[in-house]
């Protein structure tokens, strides 16, 4: 692998483990100020160290996130379309392009560019071709590229099922991915072998309890991810910190999924202890 590229890349999978845990707050592209994300410098500070690297856009890393920070970006470059067109055509989800410059990148000092892939879609070939273009380039510069297989709408039941995202997963490795962030399913293993390249996990909707959010993190290093970009599920919880201290403890301390959930009880009652003592 070429210096630049692996120098990134190392920054974000960390070599001690070969694993990482992102923290995901690029929702607003298309989403806007979602519950918890209405204020991202207030929700990602205090979560900050604990983050290996941190997945976002370019206007709130300039506007929300300290430029001292040591955390390194992987910056979201696709988008072009918003949730209020989804009732009218929820296919125009997927009609992404390519937002932000591969040298825009550079200038902010991303260690790595993320873009949505839309395979079986109406916008399949726009969006793989997205994808290579920003290989291309990302290989001029030593630029790392993580492919989201996106499901949308249209998709979201496709969205759960191995085969069709170890076929994703499988084009973004082959038209040049560093990494891949795809879905848990329950055949995730296949999804792994099938992809020549690393694979982590997003999380989702938010799950009703932290328990079965840390059993996806759980199952999914046992299948194969290399580990996480999550973002709902940590910082939509009760306990934010505690959930991304948990989810570390499985990612990078092979835990078992009940001394992870401990681990988020223990720290739930140390910050409600806190907050009691303190008023
Ligand atoms: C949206 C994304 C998000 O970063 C991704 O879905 C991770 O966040 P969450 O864990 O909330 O699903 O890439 O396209």
């Amino acid at each position: 692998m070429e210096w630049g590229l692996e120098n990134r890349l190392s920054r974000i999978i960390k070599p001690e483990t070969g694993r990482t845990v992102m923290l995901a707050v690029d929702h607003g592209y298309f989403l806007g100020p979602i519950n918890k994300l209405e204020n991202p410098r207030e929700t990602v500070s205090p979560l900050l160290e604990y983050a290996d690297a941190l997945m976002l856009t370019r206007g709130i890393l300039r506007n929300c996130i300290d430029a001292k920070t040591e955390t390194p970006i992987v910056l979201r470059v696709s988008g072009g379309n918003s949730i209020s067109n989804k009732e009218k055509s929820p296919e125009e989800l997927a009609n992404e392009t390519i937002t932000t410059s591969t040298q825009e990148a550079v200038r902010l000092n991303a260690s790595a560019v993320a873009l949505s892939i839309y395979v079986g879609t109406k916008y399949e070939h726009q969006t793989l071709k997205n994808l290579a273009m920003l290989v291309d380039e990302g290989m001029q510069y030593g630029m790392p590229v993580l492919a989201v297989t996106a499901v949308g709408k249209e998709l979201e039941e496709k969205g759960k099922d191995a085969k069709y995202l170890a076929l994703s997963c499988r084009i973004a490795a082959e038209l040049g991915a560093s990494f891949v962030k795809t879905y848990y399913c329950d055949e995730l293993e296949k999804v792994v072998k099938g992809c020549p390249v690393p694979v982590v996990i997003a999380g989702g909707k938010k799950l009703d309890n932290e328990l079965d959010a840390l059993k996806i993190v759980y199952d999914s290093i046992q299948k194969g991810a290399i580990g996480v970009d999550m973002g709902r599920n940590i910082w939509q919880s009760e306990n934010p910190a505690a959930m991304i201290k948990s989810i570390r403890a499985i990612v990078h301390g092979n835990c078992l999924l009940d001394e992870a959930y401990h681990l988020f009880n223990i720290e739930q009652l140390k910050a409600k202890t806190a907050k009691r003592l303190c008023t």
